[in-house]
């Protein structure tokens, strides 16, 4: 170990996977004796964890690195990293990319399965040395690696990793490789530090978590061991491909109560010819069923989802056979992107042959359905007591407490005596497509919830 500790600075972009992996960066490197430090100004070593999803999401990083650029300038001798899907995908083109700067910029480029080396490369680096590790692995998880995670309410727990669908859009495949699962019995021992620590809701990630398997259990035994260990934590999860989302997986949503009633089911596209070119497959009529079997078995549950407009020959029909699906399905909320061609996936070699304004027109119409459908939801809710777990004071005043429903759903109130991290009854008052606003409902005795006496 050295003796002087170097602080290292770390920004996160991307999913929440990207999350949780820079918890076991941080991990890693205060093993090795590292201070870890909020303030970029503070840092000898800033690492940025990338993201390569769509085009915009590189271009963030690209400007970030001009600013780094000027970093070096002022401090001479600060290290930076790229770390995450940019950084795998960038290996074969490094000398493309040093044009944009990136290469030069950067002292270290460490793929997503390399953080174990990253200590190494960190004493190399301050000798001067350049590294790069982008080996993607078929075994590592991390597993034994406790993610270093500043106390808190809400904790991310990646189960698995990597990624086996190769939808003909995305470069997760290519980014983080081959699908690989954490043991079961890890798992469990990070959620019950958790539960000692005072977390209250967990959200179990992997890119299709599905495909979870250790042995013979699978996601839905993961899950309800998960939610088994302390009923007062919350779990959640993401994401489920539509394809194997298993009736048992269903069921085990369904038979626990603190597992949350939320589903984040991407569709993409209602129309069967774009979900067969985009490889999901499944067909809208597959889906429609498991919709259905979901809304049976959980009745109240919350629906979310991501749809791709404007994917290689997407024609008015099939946009408007997914603006059909998003009206029928109802969902509480939607991520909507447009498409993004992605250099290496098999959707690169179709021609991106919708134009850039039908591709915002066709968008747009999502997006003011998709606020619609959320604000008539939202509005059912006005007048209900829901359970909110408070979580952080609100942007807007210190007074209130923002924090979210079961279903998901951010809910704005007052403090009143409650601290973070407590289940608060919220009367519901008024609400937009992103927001509830709501008071404080009495609680008549414990564990019931009444309407404010008459
Ligand atoms: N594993 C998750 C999705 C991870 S990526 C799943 O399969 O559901 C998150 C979302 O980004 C995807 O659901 C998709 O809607 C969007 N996305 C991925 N690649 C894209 C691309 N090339 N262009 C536009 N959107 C994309
Ligand atoms: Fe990408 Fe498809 Fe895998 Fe999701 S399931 S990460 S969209 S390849
Ligand atoms: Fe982005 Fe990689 Fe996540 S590409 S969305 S950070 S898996």
């Amino acid at each position: 170990m050295r003796t002087i500790k170097k602080r290292v600075y770390i920004e996160t972009y991307g999913c929440q996977m990207n999350v949780a992996d820079s918890e076991v960066v941080l991990s890693l490197l205060a093993d090795d004796g590292c201070d870890i430090t909020n303030e970029i100004a503070e840092a000898d070593v800033v690492l940025v964890n990338t993201c390569s999803i769509r085009e915009n999401a590189e271009q963030r990083i690209y400007g970030r690195m001009g600013e780094f650029k000027r970093l070096k300038r002022e401090k001479p001798g600060v290290i930076v990293g790229v770390l995450g899907c940019m950084a795998e995908r960038l290996r074969s083109k490094l000398s493309h990319e040093e044009a944009r700067g990136v290469g030069q910029i950067a002292d270290l480029i460490v793929g997503p399965d390399e953080y174990r080396k990253l200590p190494a490369l960190l004493e190399d680096a301050w000798h001067g040395k350049k590294g790069v590790a982008v080996q993607l692995s078929r075994v590592e998880t991390y597993d034994d690696i406790l993610p270093l995670r500043t106390d808190g309410i809400s904790a991310w727990i990646s189960v698995m990793r990597g990624c086996d669908k190769f939808c003909t859009f995305c470069v997760v495949p290519f980014t983080r490789g081959r699908e690989r699962s954490r043991t079961l019995t890890s798992i469990i021992q990070e959620v019950e530090v958790l539960s000692t620590r005072g977390f209250k809701e967990v959200t179990l990630l992997g890119q299709n978590v599905n495909s979870y398997k250790d042995g013979n259990a699978d996601f839905a035994d993961l899950l309800g061991a998960v939610a088994t260990v302390d009923p007062s934590i919350r779990v959640r999860f993401t994401t489920s491909h539509p394809q194997d989302m298993s009736d048992k997986l269903i069921g085990t949503i369904a038979s626990l109560g603190n597992i949350c009633n939320f589903i984040h089911l991407p569709v993409q596209s209602g129309s069967d010819r774009i979900l067969e070119r985009m490889n999901r497959t499944y067909t809208s009529a597959h889906y429609r069923a498991l919709v259905e079997r979901i809304k049976v078995a959980i009745p109240d549950v919350t629906l979310s989802t991501d749809t791709i407009t404007g994917f290689p020959t997407e024609t008015e029909d099939d946009h408007a056979r997914t603006v059909d699906l998003l009206s029928e399905i109802g969902y509480d909320g939607a991520y909507m992107f447009k498409y993004s061609p992605r250099e290496n996936t098999p959707a690169f070699n179709m021609p991106d042959d919708v134009a850039e304004v039908v591709k915002s027109r066709r968008v747009n119409e999502i997006v003011m359905l998709q606020n619609a459908i959320s604000l008539r939801k939202n509005q059912s809710i006005v007048g209900q007591i829901v359970e909110v777990l408070a979580e952080s004071p609100s942007k807007k005043s210190e007074d209130f407490w923002q924090g979210r429903t079961d279903g998901n759903k951010t809910v704005i109130f007052p403090k009143g005596d409650y601290s973070a991290g407590t289940y608060v009854p919220v009367r519901i008052e008024r609400v937009n497509s992103a927001t509830l606003f709501g008071s404080i409902a009495v609680v008549a005795s414990p564990g019931r919830v009444e309407e404010a006496a008459a």
